[in-house]
């Protein structure tokens, strides 16, 4: 049954997100507590189940698909899945294969990336000061993610950098960020930090800088020409007149996109979630182990898709949090 997935919403699902892991080298503020457990082993899907899942939603419509984590390079023999991946790219049934990634682990990998098929990689990076970075992201070091983003760009792989709009962390870092895409020709892409997580509502609301507030700042110093193209993903674009770079904005909170939702995740233990600012979520384990055939799964994935919920409860408004989420970003990925 190959029949496109259609939401309750008349919205087209062909967007696939999967975290390969709930693992990671960093233990970013705003995505991990400091001690966290990890599932075990066990529990994951196989590199071969991720695979057939995977292909089951290409059959049924999926054109992009982006690999995340946790740190999706991290896991290890990921390239045998990227491989595999790759197939479906040269059959012309994906368009787009993809990753997100803190970027610590890309001078190891870009150029085999890059021999799957991989276009592009998105790397997540709040900040260029050094100090700063060891901050938010605890674990990580800013050299060493610096030198990833340089392998990428050595390997013919465009950059996009990530970075979440962090009120007195990177906001007078904001022209720092600007100019330094410039000079390296990445795009930048600013996100809204969702709360996820088990971070106090307090610590949320002091840290949410709202893009509106953002997008006013850029236009003290840059005329912002809107772009009406989207890259099937949540972020709206503008092109700055003056340098002629891309930015992209991702405003769950003070612009909520749900409208246009074209994607569902899926986690490493084979969960289906159909929103990320929500609970309900369908196994897909179950039915993928419960038989060789993945006429079950495919059903499984249809009912799941019909229970899509309209969006997210994502709320700061009135001074307190609303729709926060236990669940941690590692766990679907963002
Ligand atoms: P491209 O547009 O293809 O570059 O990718 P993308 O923006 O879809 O992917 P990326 O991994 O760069 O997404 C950046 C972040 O946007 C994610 O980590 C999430 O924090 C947020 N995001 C992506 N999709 C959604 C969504 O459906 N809902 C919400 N609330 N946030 C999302
Ligand atoms: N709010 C917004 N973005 C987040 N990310 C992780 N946690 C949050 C959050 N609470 C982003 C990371 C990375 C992507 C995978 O998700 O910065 O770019
Ligand atoms: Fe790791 Fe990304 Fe989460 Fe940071 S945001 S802890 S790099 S998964």
């Amino acid at each position: 049954d190959t029949a496109p997935l259609i939401d309750p919403f008349a919205r087209a699902i062909s967007y696939l997100r999967v975290s390969v892991t709930d693992r990671c080298d960093f233990r970013c503020t705003y995505c991990m507590s400091e001690h966290m457990t990890f599932l075990p082993k066990a529990d994951l899907l196989s590199l071969e189940e991720l695979d057939r899942l995977c292909s089951a939603f290409v059959r049924m419509g999926v054109e992009k698909l982006r690999i995340t984590g946790g740190e999706p390079l991290v896991r290890k023999g990921i390239m045998t899945f990227f491989e595999a991946m790759g197939r479906h790219l040269q059959t012309g049934a994906l368009k787009e294969l993809t990753l997100t990634t803190n970027g610590s682990q890309l001078r190891r990998y870009a150029a085999d990336l890059a021999a799957v098929g991989v276009r592009r990689v998105n790397v997540s990076l709040d900040t260029l000061d050094p100090a700063k970075f060891a901050e938010v992201t605890r674990w990580g070091r800013l050299p060493q993610v610096l030198d990833g983003i340089a392998a990428a760009k050595e390997a013919g792989l465009r950059v996009k950098i990530n970075a979440v709009a962090l009120k007195g962390v990177n906001e007078d870092e904001l022209f720092t960020l600007v100019d330094w895409c410039a000079r390296d020709g990445h795009d930048l892409t600013f996100i809204e930090v969702m709360p996820m997580g088990e971070m106090g509502e307090e610590m949320r609301l002091d840290q949410f800088w709202s893009l509106k507030a953002l997008r006013v700042r850029l236009e003290e110093r840059f005329t912002l020409q809107d772009l009406s193209e989207r890259s099937g993903g949540p972020a709206r674009y503008v092109r700055l007149a003056e340098t002629g770079q891309k930015i992209g904005f991702i405003t769950p909170l003070s612009h909520n996109f749900c409208e246009s939702c074209n994607r569902v995740r899926l986690t490493c233990t084979g969960q289906l979630y159909m929103c990320l600012g929500q609970e309900d979520m369908a196994d897909l384990r179950a039915p993928l182990r419960a038989s060789a055939d993945d006429a079950l799964t495919e059903q499984a994935i249809r009912a799941a898709i019909s229970r899509k919920p309209k969006g997210h409860d994502f709320d700061y408004s009135r001074q307190h949090v609303k729709g926060q989420m236990s669940r941690h970003m590692s766990h679907t990925g963002g």
